[in-house]
This record gives C-alpha cells, structure tokens and sequence, in this order.
C-alpha cells in the first residue's frame, strides 16, 4: 500500500520535497500540503490547506514532510507526531536545546520515528570517511574543519521574516552561517567524529560576525571540542567573492580527506598520492518509508543523532550578538536584490582557520 505523505512548507526548500514524494509514485502518495501561501500548481488530488492543524484534522496521513521557517519546526513536529505520522524534519531541526529535548519527549512518548534532513549524513561520501578514519587509515585525528565560503544576496534574506534572524517576536529561530545554511558542515563533522550525541560535546567557543544588516553571523568561527577530545573548527561565510563548494577536512597524521558533501565526492590526499571519487546518496524520504516498513533498517539521521548539532545550536543562541566588520573591510557588490557584501580576503582567513584549527582571532584576521 502506498504510504500517504504531506507536506508542510512547499514554497522555498518545500518545493524539492513535494518534488521528491512525486518522485517515489510506487511507494507514496502525495495527499494534502500545508501553507499559508498556497502553491500555485499541483497535481490533481492533493488538498490543500493553509495550517498542518487543519490538514491533519482532516486528512489521515502516514508521513508529515515539515519544510517550514525554524521557530515552527517543534510545534508542526510534535503535532505531527502525536496525530500518529512519522516525521522528515528539516534542519536545522529546532532553535534551542530546550526545544531538542522537549521533541526528545514527544518522540519517545508518541513512539513514532524523526529523521531530520541533513542529506549529507546519508552520503556514502561521508559514510565511507568515517569507517577509513575508524579503520585508521588516516592515522591519529589532528582535528576536523569544516570550510564554507558561500554568497548570499539581498534576495536570500528578504524571502522570509526570519530570515537572517536571532529571535522573532521572542521566540529563538538562530538562523546564522553555522547553524542554517552551512549547517550540514558541522553535522557531517560531528558525525565524522562519531560525536552525534546530546553528550558528546566538552566545549564550543564562537567567535560571530557579520557585514549585512541582519542580526545573525554571516562570518564565523566555532570551535567545538569533542568529549573524544577532537577539536572540530567552523569557518564560514556567506559574504564570499564567489560561491563554492562546502567541505570537511579531516587532518591525520597519515593523510588529509577532503569531503565535498554536496556533490557526494571524496578527495584522499596521502603523501604525493592524491585519489578522488564521487559516490552515492540514499534519499531521507526514501529511508524513513524502509525504517517504517522494517524498524530493523537504521534511519541515517534520527533526531536523537542531532543532539551534539543542537549544542552548538544553543552555544550560538547564547552568545554575544555578532560583531560588525568594520565597513574599510567590506566591498558592496550588485544592485537591488543582487546587492551583497564581499569580506576582505575572507577565503584567505578561513583556509588558515580551517588548517591551523584556530579561532579568526587566532589567525589575526582584521576583523576579529
Ligand atoms: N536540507 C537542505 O539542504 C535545506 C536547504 C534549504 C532549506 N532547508 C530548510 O528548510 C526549511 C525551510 O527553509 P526555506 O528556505 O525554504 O524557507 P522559506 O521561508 O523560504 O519557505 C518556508 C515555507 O514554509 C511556509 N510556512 C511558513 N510557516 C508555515 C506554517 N506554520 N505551516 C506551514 N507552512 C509554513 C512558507 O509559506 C514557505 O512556503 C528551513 O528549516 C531550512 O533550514 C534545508
């Protein structure tokens, strides 16, 4: 039988998720969406409401799809999970600790599964790396970095409200670098460390920035020092000179990987030897329905495996507000919606956080 799924949110990301479910016609039925905008197309048959309240009062569902603004993600879950559906939960999946463990509670209560939607932990890219480094092939762990230099314009944070946002009538949405849009990097490193867990981190220190006008960072360092000992450094932007690939790399003392999670290819550097392959990716939606149809099939990002995520979600909430970079180190480019701020020899700063494990301030960028 088809399994029924929904979809909350299908403007934005929503719409690659109401794309997938339509992908998977043998295995399931795309049945209502939920949002207060409603979408403009969609195939025949599948309802349309404006609140996910609305939709599972009405409509018997097996899987809730949630691909909304952050400060609504733990309302929509839990009501999703107490009307009896499974959950793919965007990430990140919730804006504080408290709210991590308080969806903690009703999956336990309410018995059904969440997995959240950080794909790269579903890469063979990023499975693979973590057994060579449990295989010691790498040789001792120096320390893990996670590299993005990314550009985001005007358009990206006048999309939505909460968009570039700390807090939003009060309630904590922590939408930065590290922790919306380049999140996967420090999910997939703390994966790579085997540290997933509520409790496997010793300490984060944060060092936020900014040069747009938002609340949030937009260019970070985040150390995060794992209960394993690992020192795990965040070093990204969004004010790049151009956008590239994101990647983690993972220093041994018997060789250097290089994973470009979202492109699923992995780069070995050992002495002068260096080999590079892109690998498969198992769709979330797709593992969550074999999870349902036998619990024995591991789900590749259950929500409890964002628990040491979520620390440094609400290190990040806690800390001081971001610091402006001063305007002699920012060049404005573009106009209107295509206007973006270019930090100074931003890439530069970040290759020597990412290679020395060090904070901005370590390295001696300006700014910090
Ligand atoms: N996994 C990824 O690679 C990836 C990529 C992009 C975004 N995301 C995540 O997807 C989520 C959505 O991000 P976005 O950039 O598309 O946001 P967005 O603001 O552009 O779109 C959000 C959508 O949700 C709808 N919405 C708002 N409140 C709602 C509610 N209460 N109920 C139902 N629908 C509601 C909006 O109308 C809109 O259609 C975020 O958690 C984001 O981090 C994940």
């Amino acid at each position: 039988m088809l399994t029924r799924v929904a979809v909350a949110g299908v403007h934005g990301h929503g719409a690659t998720h109401v794309q997938n479910v339509l992908r998977l016609p043998d295995r399931a039925r795309l049945v209502a969406i939920a949002d207060p905008r409603p979408p403009a197309d969609l195939p025949s048959g599948v309802e349309v409401f404006d609140s996910l309240d609305k939709l599972l009062t009405a409509t018997i569902v097996d899987v809730v799809v949630i691909s909304t603004p952050i400060q609504t993600h733990v309302p929509l879950a839990a009501m999703a999970l107490r009307a009896g559906a499974d959950v793919l939960l965007e990430k990140p999946p919730t804006a504080s600790l408290a709210e991590f463990e308080q969806l903690s509670a009703v999956i336990a209560e309410t018995g059904r599964a969440c997995q959240v939607g950080f794909q790269a932990q579903a890469s063979e890219a990023t499975l693979h790396l973590a057994k060579i480094m449990a295989e010691g092939k790498l040789g001792e762990i120096r320390g893990i970095s996670a590299v993005g230099k990314w550009l985001r314009t005007a358009r990206y944070f006048d999309r939505a409200p909460w968009a570039g946002r700390r807090t939003l009538n009060g309630v904590a949405v922590v939408d930065g670098a590290v922790t919306n849009p380049l999140a996967h990097s420090t999910a997939a490193a703390l994966l790579l460390d085997g540290s997933t867990g509520v409790d496997d981190i010793r300490s984060v220190e944060t060092e936020l920035f900014r040069a747009n006008g938002i609340e949030s960072d937009d260019t970070s360092t985040v150390r995060i020092t794992t209960t394993r000992g690992t020192p795990i450094v965040v070093a990204v932007t969004l004010c790049a000179t151009e956008h590239l690939d994101p990647t983690v790399i993972v220093h041994g003392s018997e060789g250097r990987a290089v994973l470009h999670y979202s492109t699923d290819t992995l780069e070995l550097h050992q002495g002068s030897c260096m080999t590079s392959k892109t690998l498969e990716r198992t769709d979330l939606l797709s593992n969550l329905l074999d999870h349902r149809a036998d619990p024995a099939v591991p789900l590749y990002c259950p929500f409890d495996a964002t628990g040491g995520f979520t620390r440094v979600v609400e290190a990040i909430r806690l800390a001081p507000e971001p610091v402006v970079i001063p305007e002699a180190l920012v060049r404005w480019e573009g106009e209107g919606p295509d206007r973006h701020p270019v930090v100074a020899d931003v890439e530069q700063w970040i290759d020597r956080a990412a290679d020395e494990l060090a904070l901005f301030s370590e390295v001696g960028a300006p700014w910090a």
